[in-house]
């Protein structure tokens, strides 16, 4: 087979870079754009690349410069964007040609398109591309897929420009259809509940232990030495290093408290809540997106609800504590994600393989750390019931740490300092290890109330109470 030529439709941040990370892997990349000058002004900066970068004028144009077979890459907005080009593309492709949508779409989309594309005569590939510009330009992680025979001829492009692992390539094929955005997703949502626990632990120290930015950054790259190694624990410790050149303050203290979101993180939720997931920790975070964008609210509150029944008690947020609670929740949020991927496997049949999910989230991506190496070795190792919290490295680890996530979530509560995803992780470890849970008083009302029977430790069957009503 041999292997594709690549063209681009959509030369924005992620495409232009890339279209450089193919053309420096010795790929001849056909760019087409909305806006040509986007691409003049890639073509202009990409010095000893340029040669391999050629122009088109429309998509048929795009088309009819390269040579069979064909791949083009979709970098466009998830959404609309992705079935128009697809539609643009469809009448002008041969045989052996494959459409590749790079965006983060919704992998529901993505299993109609496959069958779109594919009943059209083409082939279709869903890849999650992780790592933002500079990953897109010196090795992202991708997440592919689709039909086999479609990823045959792209497996070599993407494996030469993909981040590399000690060597090993941060790309793999993980199943049909919708596999590879379906896997991004989850990422995506491992992404906003990390991002959002080492939010919690930012604020606990400006608000809880009074210190600003700056000598907040230098904790976060000193974890950033240890257990905590990673991506977003780096990139935070810049982020609260930076200085506003307008004002000399930390920048982060004239950023608006109010976060974006496309989309990804809500949608991991919404997914496993249907398949009956408990996702607590991803929920967590997203729902505190949208609280952060709730700011008239939160202003008119503030002088409102105060003290809201807050004492000080003198409690304080220990540096070595906040590290093990960071480390701990941030365990458990890998482990919903990894449930999430499970249970998705079961009802999609993708034949997910874990192991190899995390060992091409070992760079490149947003959510690479220290700790993916050790989840990887744990899916490849004796499983109990396949839980990552059970396995022989992270349960001691767990118990080893917990206390420190129990006293730090025990002390924002107590001094009315929000920590939604770090309570949700210390909740989830607790329900999740409760041998008897409460659900039986719950069994017992629906029973009462709706007749919806219950079942007994003591016999089989379904059974109702003998409720005594007037
Ligand atoms: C990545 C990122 C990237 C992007 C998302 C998240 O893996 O490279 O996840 O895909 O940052 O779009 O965006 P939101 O935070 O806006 O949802």
């Amino acid at each position: 087979m041999a292997v594709a030529h690549m063209g681009l439709v959509g030369v924005g941040t992620m495409g232009s870079a890339l279209a450089l990370n193919m053309a420096e892997n010795g790929h001849d990349v056909a760019l087409y754009n909305l806006d040509s000058s986007t691409i003049d002004a890639l073509i202009d900066r990409a010095g000893d690349l340029a040669p391999r970068l050629s122009k088109a004028d429309s998509i048929e144009a795009l088309v009819a410069s390269m040579p069979t077979p064909r791949a083009i890459l979709m970098m466009v907005p998830a959404g609309d964007p992705v079935d128009q080009t697809i539609d643009a593309l469809l009448p002008h492709l041969a045989p052996g040609d494959t459409i590749i949508d790079g965006g983060n779409s919704d992998f529901r989309d993505t299993q109609a398109r496959v069958k779109r594309v594919e009943d059209a005569g083409f082939r279709f590939l869903g890849v999650g591309v992780s790592g933002g510009e500079e990953g897109a330009r010196k090795g992202p992680s991708m997440m592919v897929g689709g039909s086999p025979e479609a990823w045959e001829p792209i497996q070599p492009i993407l494996e030469a420009i993909a981040a590399k692992y000690e060597g090993s390539p941060c790309v793999a094929h993980l199943g049909t259809d919708g596999a590879g955005h379906f896997v991004k997703t989850v990422h995506n949502g491992i992404e906003y509940a990390d991002m959002q626990l080492i939010a919690e632990v930012y604020g606990l120290l400006r608000d809880g232990e009074g210190l600003q930015a700056e000598q907040i950054a230098p904790l976060f790259h000193t974890w950033n030495e240890g257990r905590l190694q990673s991506y977003l624990v780096e990139i935070t410790g810049h982020v609260l290093d930076a200085k506003d050149p307008k004002t000399g303050q930390a920048l982060v203290d004239v950023i608006v408290d109010q976060a974006g979101q496309k989309g990804t993180g809500r949608w991991t939720v919404i997914e496993a809540i249907r398949m009956g997931q408990s996702a607590s920790i991803i929920e967590a975070a997203v729902g505190a997106r949208v609280l952060s964008s709730e700011r008239e609210t939160r202003r008119i509150a503030a002088p409102i609800l105060t003290p809201a029944g807050v004492e000080e008690y003198g409690l304080r947020f220990d540096e070595r504590e906040l590290e093990a609670a960071l480390f701990t929740a941030r365990i458990l949020a890998y482990a919903q994600g990894f449930r999430i991927l499970k249970a998705a496997d079961e009802e999609f049949g993708w034949g997910l393989d874990y192991a190899r999910i995390a060992e091409i989230w070992r760079a490149g991506c947003i959510i690479r750390s220290s700790l993916l190496d050790d989840i990887a070795t744990a899916f490849r190792g004796d499983l109990p019931g396949g839980r990552l919290v059970l396995s022989d490295h992270f349960a001691p680890l767990l118990t080893q740490n917990v206390g420190a996530l129990r006293r730090i979530v025990s002390a924002a509560v107590l001094r009315g300092l929000p920590v939604p995803a770090l309570s949700s992780a210390l909740s989830w470890f607790d329900e999740i290890r409760q041998e008897r849970g409460t659900a039986d008083v719950i069994q017992g009302m629906r029973d009462y109330f709706g007749a919806h029977s219950f079942e007994r430790l003591d016999e089989e069957g379904s059974h109702h109470g003998p409720w005594a009503k007037d």
